[in-house]
């Protein structure tokens, strides 16, 4: 039986992402992954691991096809090389966003010959023009965004770039370092993590020390979903200061 559905939780929402857009000129940020019971997203050497379920993939699936837009890391289409579809249930593909600052996306990448959606590139403004034209050529659409502190995209200004291109609602699917990035900038409204029964000992959802995130960050109101041999923690984050 099909103890997975996402129509619970995502009705009971407070905003719709439609209203939200209006109110905060960018869109609801959905960050959503799985993970081990240790806590792990991928291989210690950031290789890819299969971890959900086929159920909890089920439901990844449903959420996907619910956002307007999916946000992943440089490092995770090279790691895994994904198409970002919605292939498990049906509706809509949401479009394709990768961060990556200096357009270091092979030419070959799958996401490049979609063609039902051309990929977004988010990367920084110091990039060539003809490393641009030739992306544009393959496919995608670059946007340029401004420079964070560390020189990646800055994410204030993209997501103000995505609410202006009318996206209300994404998901961002990680990797480690885009999700704490999210997390650092406060700019999470809603957290799905699958927490997977095994044990790995590879990446932490946070691989460096995560800014301001200490005890300032609690998951409220949290609920908890078994979902075949999977739990699906749906969670607010709630923000405290000091
Ligand atoms: N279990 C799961 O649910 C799940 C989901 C997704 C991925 N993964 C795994 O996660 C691993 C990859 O994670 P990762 O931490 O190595 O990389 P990542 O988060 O996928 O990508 C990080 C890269 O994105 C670029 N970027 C641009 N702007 C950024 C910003 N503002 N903040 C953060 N990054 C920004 C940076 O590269 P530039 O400086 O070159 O732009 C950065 O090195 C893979 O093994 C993948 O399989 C697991």
């Amino acid at each position: 039986m099909d103890n997975c559905r996402k129509e619970d939780w995502f009705d009971r929402l407070p905003v719709q992402s439609q209203e939200f857009l209006d109110r905060h000129h960018r869109p609801l940020v959905t960050v959503s992954y799985a993970q081990s019971v240790d806590g792990s997203i991928a291989t210690r050497n950031r290789e890819q691991l299969q971890l959900s379920s086929r159920q909890s993939m089920v439901l990844t699936h449903r959420i996907r096809a619910a956002s307007d837009a999916i946000v992943i890391g440089i490092n995770t289409l090279l790691a895994d090389n994904p198409l970002l579809t919605v292939r498990l249930v049906e509706g809509p593909n949401p479009q394709p966003i990768v961060l990556d600052s200096n357009l270091r996306i092979p030419l070959q990448a799958r996401l490049l010959e979609r063609t039902d959606r051309r990929c977004w590139l988010a990367c920084t403004d110091n990039n060539n023009a003809g490393r641009i034209n030739g992306i544009e050529n393959r496919g995608a659409e670059v946007i340029r965004c401004r420079c964070d502190r560390l020189d990646r995209v800055d994410l204030p200004n993209l997501l103000q770039l995505l609410g202006e291109r009318g996206i209300r609602s994404i998901m961002v699917e990680g990797g480690s370092q885009v999700i704490t990035s999210f997390i650092e900038a406060r700019l999470v409204d809603r957290m799905i993590i699958t927490i997977v029964p095994r044990l790995v000992g590879g990446l932490p959802v946070f691989d460096r020390p995560a800014v301001g995130i200490g005890s300032l960050l609690r998951l409220n109101p949290v609920t908890y979903q078994s979902c075949g041999p999977d739990i699906i923690l749906w969670a607010q984050p709630q923000w405290q200061e000091i």
